[in-house]
């Protein structure tokens, strides 16, 4: 089985950011949500603190990005850009979850299931953002009968279910795509507090620009891929000075490097 937490045991010559290591009991306690002391400075612990937030929501976003920013290749293929660690540490974000959320264009590239396959842990409810209804029913988290949510528009067309997955209907925001703010209002509603941003990058994007993230997890690979679909899409500044300053730690993921950022 499989943990992580900070190994303080690295030898003093390979000082630098902790690595997240496999720890078969330190993994079992943090699924009990009840933070211990081998939990203290290790990313998971934040996740189980109690949410600050009035309605008790915490959320998480997440992507994997090569070097140079992008999350896929222009074709839209993103498997392998992360390492077997971050892979697993994604598994368990999710399995410390009660809901993990992706736009649509991440269900039409990959057909994901969202499970917690490579560690031990409970699925979270799939959230699939669809403004207008464009994915098709043939997706495998739409029959796989595990829960699954399926957000679009109100004026949205089409029937009340997408094969085994249930509908919510969401306003629209004064800007573009659904309102964030009643998203998570809804979900929240729903038991539905530790929201899991999995991505792609324009719905990570679109949370951290509306300011609802709470954190930001970013895995860096060492990796160069030229072009793709970029990571973040957000307003631009003129100046750097503009720019938002975030503050981070740093942890070795395998070949990777994870900056977890608080937002709040
Ligand atoms: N490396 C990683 O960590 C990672 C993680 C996940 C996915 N991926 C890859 O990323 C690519 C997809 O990412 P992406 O950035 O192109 O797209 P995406 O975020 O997966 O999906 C974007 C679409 O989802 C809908 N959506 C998202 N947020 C919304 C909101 N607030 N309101 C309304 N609709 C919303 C919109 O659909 P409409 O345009 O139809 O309104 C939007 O165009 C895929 O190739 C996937 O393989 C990589």
């Amino acid at each position: 089985m499989l943990i992580a937490r900070p190994d303080l045991s690295e030898p003093a010559a390979d000082a630098g950011p902790p690595r997240l290591v496999r720890d078969e009991a330190a993994w079992s306690r943090l699924l009990t949500r009840v933070p211990d002391g081998h939990a203290e400075g290790c990313p998971y612990a934040r996740l189980l603190a109690q949410a600050a937030a009035v309605d008790g929501a915490f959320v998480l976003g997440r992507m994997a990005q090569s070097l140079d920013g992008r999350i896929a290749t222009a074709s839209g293929k993103s498997f392998w850009i992360s390492g077997p660690e971050d892979i697993l540490h994604t598994h368990r974000l999710r399995a410390l979850s009660d809901a993990v959320v992706v736009g649509a264009a991440t269900v039409q590239a990959d057909d994901p299931l969202l499970t917690t396959r490579l560690c031990p842990g409970p699925s979270p409810v799939r959230v699939v953002i669809d403004t207008n209804r464009r994915l098709a029913p043939t997706h495998r988290l739409f029959h796989d009968g595990l829960p699954t949510l399926l957000l679009c528009a109100e004026d949205a067309a089409g029937p009340e279910r997408i094969g085994s997955a249930s509908l919510l209907r969401i306003p629209r925001s004064p800007g573009s795509g659904l309102d964030l703010a009643v998203v998570i209002e809804r979900l929240a509603a729903r038991g539905l507090k530790r929201i899991f941003v999995e991505g792609g990058g324009i719905t990570v994007s679109r949370f951290l620009a509306a300011g609802l993230l709470d954190r930001l997890h970013v895995t860096i690979a060492p990796l160069l891929l030229g072009a793709g679909i970029p990571a973040f899409t957000l307003p631009g500044v003129d100046d750097p000075q503009q720019g938002r300053r975030l503050e981070w730690s740093v942890y070795r993921l395998g070949a990777d490097v994870l900056l977890d950022i608080p937002l709040g």
